[in-house]
């Protein structure tokens, strides 16, 4: 009897799930197969590895110090768990065109959609660390010319763990994506619009924003604080608004932008993982200067992270 209900008790909260699975809004994947034309793969290579730097969270990491091993570039593996304050286990997964363990049988449609409305092949829902909210601001092209890219990787047979959420963090998770509610936007071509999309394209505010208790918390957008652990140490990211005591304020703008494509700051230290400026390194020169300049229209928030060093 004893036992019966404590079966029952644990089965709770997987019905539960199951019944939340079905409030998932998802709409069908586009019937689309994106023509693999040079220039676009030439520019879904470029976001891939400059801007969005998706290999980062989608390789295996190198001893647990944010450092992605990029000879399996792809490859899935970097674990985001307890210890990064989170009720349970996600794997970014592998990302290569392999049929068994990667993406070798979805289509560019499910690819598209996963990446932008966060819904994997079997339409279940993705946990937003897979930023997906940030991807849906991509223009048509852009999100198509990741997609035609990733085609075009070597495949890598590498299974990565099933994801494991904890109640009720895996209910909640099916009511988070949303499908595109319109035609994605237009890349802009003004300098600070144009900064602000390769920002949300980066995912800059998804590290350098504290959490709230519903995930980011948006009114303080840019202030840091956010702690990262690297094997035995670990650290807050910075504050990078425009605050001149507790922010990057006082940098110049050619500083600012040695920090993002040499991660060297001002007072010569080097920026420690995960801070992807080995791949903002091939940024292009425009799109960095943008970047630079819309960082400059943030709020300036005072906030001191604590001590870094
Ligand atoms: C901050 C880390 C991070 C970044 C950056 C990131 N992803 Fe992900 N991605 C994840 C995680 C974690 C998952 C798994 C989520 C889950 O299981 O709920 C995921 C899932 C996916 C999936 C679904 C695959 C599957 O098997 O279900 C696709 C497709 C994907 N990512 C593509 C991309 C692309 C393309 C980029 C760059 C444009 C990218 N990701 C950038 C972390 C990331
Ligand atoms: C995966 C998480 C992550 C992402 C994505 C990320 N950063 Fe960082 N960033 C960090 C961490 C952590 C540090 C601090 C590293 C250290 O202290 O050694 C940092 C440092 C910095 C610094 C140096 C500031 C200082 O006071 O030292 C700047 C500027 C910066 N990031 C801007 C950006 C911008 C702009 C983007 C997007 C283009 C971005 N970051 C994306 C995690 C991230």
């Amino acid at each position: 009897m004893r036992r019966l209900r404590l079966a029952a008790f644990l089965a709770l909260p997987a019905l539960l799930a199951g019944c939340a699975g079905l409030l998932l809004k998802k709409a069908a994947p586009a019937d689309i197969q994106v023509p693999r034309t040079p220039e676009r793969l030439a520019r879904g290579e470029y976001l891939v590895t400059h801007v969005a730097a998706c290999f980062d969270c989608h390789s295996p990491s190198k001893g647990g110090l944010h450092v992605p091993d990029m000879t399996e570039k792809g490859a899935g593996g970097v674990l985001f768990g307890k210890e990064d304050g989170l009720p349970g286990q996600i794997y970014a997964t592998n990302i290569t065109p392999d049929p068994a363990t990667g993406l070798g049988k979805w289509t560019d449609g499910e690819i598209l959609r996963a990446m932008r409305e966060g819904v994997d092949k079997e339409g279940n829902a993705l946990f937003p660390i897979m930023p997906y909210n940030n991807y849906r601001q991509l223009s048509e092209d852009d999100a198509q010319a990741i997609v035609a890219y990733l085609r075009t990787i070597p495949a890598i047979e590498h299974a990565v763990p099933a994801r494991q959420l904890d109640f009720p963090l895996n209910i909640i998770v099916n009511l988070m994506p949303k499908p595109m509610d319109g035609p994605a936007p237009a890349l802009p071509t003004e300098q600070i619009a144009r900064g602000k999309y390769v920002f949300t394209a980066a995912s800059c505010a998804d590290c350098h924003t504290p959490q709230g208790s519903k995930g980011p918390d948006l009114t303080k957008l840019g202030a840091g604080g956010m702690v990262f652990h690297a094997g035995p140490t670990s650290y807050p990211a910075p504050n990078i608004t425009p605050d001149q005591e507790t922010g990057i304020g006082g940098w110049t703008d050619a500083q600012v932008a040695v920090s993002l494509s040499q991660g060297l700051r001002p007072d010569g230290k080097g920026l420690r993982p995960p801070m992807p400026w080995f791949a903002y390194q091939g940024m292009a020169k425009d799109d960095l200067k943008a970047l630079v300049a819309y960082m400059k229209t943030l709020a300036p928030i005072k906030h001191d992270v604590g001590k870094r060093w």
